[in-house]
């Protein structure tokens, strides 16, 4: 049996206008919509805007502009693993924004990108709340500190 796109596409149109119904009347239903959207479904598609724009009574430009805006919704599916360099303040100040660029050349992708065999989302987060053990990195759920390039390859190896 071969799966039809648009029976794919219909299911998920039917998946996050239930959630929009259902979180429709929590104050300032957007923001947590597209949180539950992301967190169901993996990321905030393009074709799920309208359904959004349409169960809240908003334009669609309205709720783009919300997606594009926030920097926490990931607008196509992520990899496996998505790996997080912190690039806040604390962090930059033991070598944050090298280990930052480490990651980049060792993954071949750049902050919000996920490589090529789908194996890793790499992207920038402005503070975990490990300050005092920067440089930190969060592989999947798991937090790390004093995060070193050679620790941050072998994070890398264990998530590909
Ligand atoms: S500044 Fe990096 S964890 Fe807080």
């Amino acid at each position: 049996m071969t799966t039809d796109v648009t029976d794919l596409a219909a299911v998920r149109a039917e998946h996050v206008r239930h959630i929009a119904t259902t979180l429709r009347d929590v104050r300032g239903p957007l923001i947590p919509i597209l949180h539950a959207v992301q967190e169901d479904l993996g990321h905030v598609d393009q074709a799920d805007v309208p359904v959004i724009a349409d169960v809240l009574n908003l334009s669609v430009a309205e709720v783009h502009g919300v997606v594009t805006f926030y920097r926490d919704f990931r607008r196509a599916p992520g990899g496996r693993t998505t790996v997080r360099v912190c690039q806040a303040e604390a962090c930059q100040a033991v070598g944050a924004e090298a280990l930052g660029e480490h990651a980049k050349r060792r993954t071949g992708v750049g902050f919000g990108a996920t490589t090529s065999d789908g194996a890793v989302t790499l992207d920038e987060v402005f503070c975990l709340g490990n300050c005092a053990l920067g440089p930190a990195v969060q592989v999947g759920d798991r937090l790390h500190g004093r995060v070193t390039p050679a620790r941050l390859d072998a994070l890398l190896g264990e998530a590909r």
